[in-house]
């Protein structure tokens, strides 16, 4: 018997492409950044080669070399680190002095700003620490303030992605009480307690100095529980939700796609990068198939945009 020939439409990329169902953009992608205090700092990370700590006007150099690149995340890394992390709501701490002098130089750049307490504090949880417990309703005051200073530094969006109960809400009601009802929320809703995070925390120098992270980061062995993190996101005022890791839990962007109208975003994180950095062995163009076969697998299971640390080589090979 004649079965269809599923073989005819792949017989040229002509027509593979003609036929092919999810395009990667540059739009999609949001790249993020290291900043550090000082100037002319361009060092690479050693967890992460190809990604690098920057300080602000080497940060403005890259960006301006990026071409085609639509929105950044940022992260900073404090001059001195405490008990409850106030670095990270300080007027004049780096990742307030970066955004400013980013949205001056780049107005149309859209700017989102990491809201955690892990790389500001001396303990290196994402919360306020009282013995071993990390304290929900303290952390979250900590956030708003945070979420605030970077509001008014010039933030597009801010990012909170401690896993407090609670802090989306709290984060647009002081946004809103202080006139910046434009500015918007990423909501890092489902991230997961992950060991694919091990690369990222050497960069920020925040593995946590006792215990974990599993009090408020979700179990892996759940994915009702996402679906539930990420509707208590939307109705507390979530204008975007995230997925995170997003390799190991594609199901989870598929599972939210389904359920959800809203943008979502996934974060390829620091050991999925790791891991194909590894798996290429420094041979570019296995690379490059790899990442665009990762991120395209991404946007597949439905997630709209992706931060990817190959971010500028993606935007690079696509524009
Ligand atoms: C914590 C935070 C983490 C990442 C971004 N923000 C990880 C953590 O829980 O330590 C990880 C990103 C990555 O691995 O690329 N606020």
């Amino acid at each position: 018997m004649q079965v269809a020939s599923l073989r005819r439409l792949r017989q040229s990329a002509n027509l593979r492409d003609w036929i092919s169902q999810t395009r990667l953009t540059p739009k999609d992608i949001i790249l993020p950044y290291f900043v550090v205090e000082g100037r002319n700092v361009k060092k690479e990370i050693k967890s992460m080669p190809g990604v690098y700590h920057f300080s602000t006007d080497s940060l403005l150099k890259d960006i301006s070399e990026t071409k085609g690149i639509k929105s950044i995340l940022l992260f900073g890394i404090p001059k001195t680190k405490d008990e409850i992390g106030s670095q990270a709501y300080r007027d004049d701490s780096i990742v307030q002095k970066a955004t400013k002098a980013i949205k001056r130089e780049f107005k149309k750049l859209i700017v989102i700003t990491d809201v955690c307490l892990c790389g500001y504090t001396i303990h290196g949880h994402c919360g306020v620490v009282k013995g071993n417990k990390i304290l929900n309703d303290e952390t979250i005051k900590v956030l708003a303030k945070t979420a605030l200073s970077h509001t008014q530094a010039g933030a597009d969006l801010v990012a909170p992605s401690a896993m407090m109960d609670g802090q989306v809400r709290t984060i647009r009601e002081i946004l809103d009480k202080n006139g910046f009802d434009d500015t918007g929320i990423l909501a890092y809703s489902a991230k997961y307690a992950s060991s694919f995070y091990g690369p990222f925390r050497e960069a920020l120098d925040s593995w946590p100095q006792f215990g974990d992270r599993k009090s408020y980061q979700m179990d892996y062995r759940n994915s009702n529980e996402a679906l539930r993190e990420i509707g208590q996101d939307i109705d507390e005022g979530a204008d975007i939700i995230m997925v995170k890791p997003a390799l190991a839990y594609l199901d989870i962007i598929y599972r939210a796609r389904q359920k959800f109208n809203l943008p979502i975003a996934a974060y390829n994180v620091s050991g999925e990068y790791s891991m194909i950095k590894k798996l290429a062995g420094g041979d570019k163009i296995r690379e490059k198939e790899l990442v665009l076969e990762v991120l395209s697998s991404i946007k597949r299971a439905g997630a709209d945009l992706i931060i990817s640390y190959f971010g500028k080589e993606v935007i690079r090979w696509l524009v």
